[in-house]
């Protein structure tokens, strides 16, 4: 039997900013591959579009649906859709998120708004609406992404999502504690620094004018295992903690970083 037979999952930000393997894409992909029935949730066709190709054979385990995670409404809608294709929920991943560059200094009051409604009002609003459906059945599995700026300084200051990470794991170990005794177990997936297409489509951009080559060695030699994962690894832990073998743990994290955040050089 595979792990996630007879398991319904949703998981957010399932698409990715470019082709290949984003963290939502790999969770949604290795989900079905393991028995799940998935709801793959993006803002974006196009993406999710690419999420089912990279499916192959599984893909008639994905029903795709699109939702704006900082949207109430949206998400309200998502949770209706789900309960009317599959007829329950038993894992949320959230996963949705991503960083904009500054220090309070130098980031505008919009871009922390709409930083912390990204990345960390999101998951509010999700577990919000997801909840009352596991605590009717009394069981659950909510995995929540954060990142290792969320713990420790990763290089460059990114405040808003720097907190709201920070944010996440904490609200994560407060819905452990309340929702435990109603069978749901919450924990969170601590990445460090990838190589996701993000880095390509976005990060380089950001941080070092466009230069890819440098953003990689800049972030290389931070690891010390000397190379960097990708969404499949950061899945591989998702998908432990949102699985029975995970009953007995809760309120906890797991850091996929190749050990950067214990070094101290
Ligand atoms: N990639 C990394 O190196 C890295 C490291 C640490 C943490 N993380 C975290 O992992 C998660 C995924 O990162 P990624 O780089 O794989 O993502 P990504 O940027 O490649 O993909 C995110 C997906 O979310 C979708 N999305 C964005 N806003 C949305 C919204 N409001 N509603 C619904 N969908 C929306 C996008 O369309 C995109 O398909 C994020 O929470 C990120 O902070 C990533």
């Amino acid at each position: 039997m595979k792990r996630f037979e007879s398991k319904v999952a949703i998981v957010t930000g399932a698409g990715c900013v470019g082709p290949g393997w984003g963290n939502g894409r790999a969770m949604a992909v290795r989900l079905a591959e393991e028995g799940a029935r998935v709801l793959a949730v993006d803002r974006d066709p196009e993406r999710l579009a690419q999420t089912l190709d990279l499916a192959g054979e599984f893909r008639g385990s994905i029903e795709t649906h699109l939702c704006d995670v900082t949207s109430s409404s949206s998400i309200q809608e998502m949770v209706a859709a789900c309960l009317d294709k599959f007829g329950t929920i038993d894992i949320l991943i959230n996963n949705v998120g991503g960083s904009a560059a500054g220090g309070p200094v130098e980031m505008t009051e919009e871009v922390w708004d709409s930083q912390i409604a990204f990345n960390l009002k999101s998951v509010f609003l999700t577990s919000k609406y997801v909840l009352p459906v596991m605590l009717e059945k009394k069981s659950g599995a909510i995995v929540n992404m954060a990142s290792t700026s969320g713990i420790r300084w990763t290089g460059s200051a990114q405040i808003a999502y720097s907190a709201a990470k920070a944010g996440i794991i904490q609200m994560s170990k407060v819905m452990a504690v309340q929702y435990a005794s109603s069978g749901i177990r919450v924990n969170t997936v601590v990445p460090g620094q990838l190589h996701t297409p993000m880095v390509e489509f976005r990060l380089a951009k950001q941080r070092v004018g466009g230069d890819v080559d440098e953003l990689l060695a800049q972030r290389i030699k931070r690891i010390p295992l000397g190379f960097m994962g990708d969404g499949r690894d950061s899945a591989s832990a998702a998908l432990f903690l949102a699985s029975d073998e995970a009953r007995f743990i809760t309120g906890t994290e797991i850091v996929v970083d190749g050990g950067m955040s214990v070094r101290c050089n």
